[in-house]
């Protein structure tokens, strides 16, 4: 890599940070697409992230992708967010413009609808109801998207109900509850998704009981590392159709490559090259 003083900086923003896929993605993409630009990682400290962000204004940095735990702070800090931004209360992604404006926007979302697109092809938000375990940054994301693609009924479901009450109160969309028996959330239910933490590293997922779901319906886990979570397994076993975290984690990367680049990623096997560096392992 040859680095100018022309070079484009970009790159991912967390606590912490040194896990982060990111780099190896945007670098490779970089790569090939034969761009002069880098991207690197910041770990700045937990109480410094507004600072941090702050004195990127005017384009030093030309963005940054953000992941725990200030999300909902690159939106507070944002001048001008993306409705699904808003609509999430959480941004995976600032962009630093030359007039010193802030924009953060979320690819979240993006991501798990092209990770159902490629790996649930029949799957259609619209056609019946959508369970969603968790309700943090990942939920909130993912709701969004869901309701921009005509998702009707989408049942939110918590360890702490209020969080998930607080979740369908800030949607204000009559297509959101929350609930805290996953009997009554999973019952009928044609696309299930693990958006909590749990399974992260090993271990179970989120209880779930598979045999009230409808047939064919999709089981989607958020959780990438191990690739093929227990609760994946669990729902794969029962005959659901199952889509994984680290397709979700290729494709948001898209949209932000192509917003802090401007030109669309090179075609490349990049699953292949994540598995390859031990992602999911
Ligand atoms: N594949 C991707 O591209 C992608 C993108 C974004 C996020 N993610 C993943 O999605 C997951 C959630 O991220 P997030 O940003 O939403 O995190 P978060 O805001 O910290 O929310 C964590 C969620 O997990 C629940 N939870 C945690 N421990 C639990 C336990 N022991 N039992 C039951 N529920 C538990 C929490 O429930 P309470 O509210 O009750 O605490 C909450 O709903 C993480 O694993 C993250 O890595 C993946």
């Amino acid at each position: 890599m040859n680095i100018t003083a022309r070079t484009v900086v970009a790159g991912v923003v967390g606590a912490p940070v040194r896990h982060s896929l990111s780099p190896l993605m945007h670098n490779a993409w970089l790569e090939k697409a034969g761009v002069d630009g880098v991207y690197v990682a910041f770990g700045p400290p937990q109480d410094g992230f507004r600072a941090f962000a702050e004195g990127l204004r005017g384009g030093a940095v030309r963005g940054l992708n953000v992941t725990i735990p200030f999300k909902e702070q690159a939106l507070e800090l944002a001048d001008d967010a993306s409705d699904l931004a808003r609509a999430a209360r959480a941004a995976n992604l600032l962009l630093f413009h030359d007039d010193g404006r802030i924009e953060a926007r979320n690819t979240d979302g993006e991501g798990l609808l092209q990770a159902l697109a490629v790996q649930a092809p029949g799957f259609d938000a619209a056609a019946g109801p959508v369970t969603v375990m968790g309700a943090g940054g990942a939920a909130r994301g993912a709701i969004a998207a869901l309701l921009q693609a005509g998702a009707q009924d989408i049942r939110v479901c918590n360890r702490s109900l209020d969080r998930a009450q607080a979740l369908a109160e800030d949607i204000r969309s009559g297509s959101v509850t929350a609930l805290a028996r996953s009997d009554l959330a999973v019952t009928g239910a044609a696309c299930i998704i693990n958006a909590t933490s749990l399974g992260l590293g090993g271990g179970p997922g989120p209880d779930t009981p598979w045999r009230l779901a409808r047939p064919g319906c999709v089981a989607m886990d958020m959780v990438y590392k191990p690739l093929r979570t227990a609760w994946l397994q669990e729902a794969d076993a029962h005959g659901l159709v199952t889509v994984d975290g680290l397709e979700m984690l290729i494709r948001q990367a898209v949209p932000s490559f192509r917003a802090l680049f401007g030109v669309e990623p090179p075609e490349m096997d990049m699953r292949a090259l994540l598995l390859a560096s031990g992602a999911g392992g």
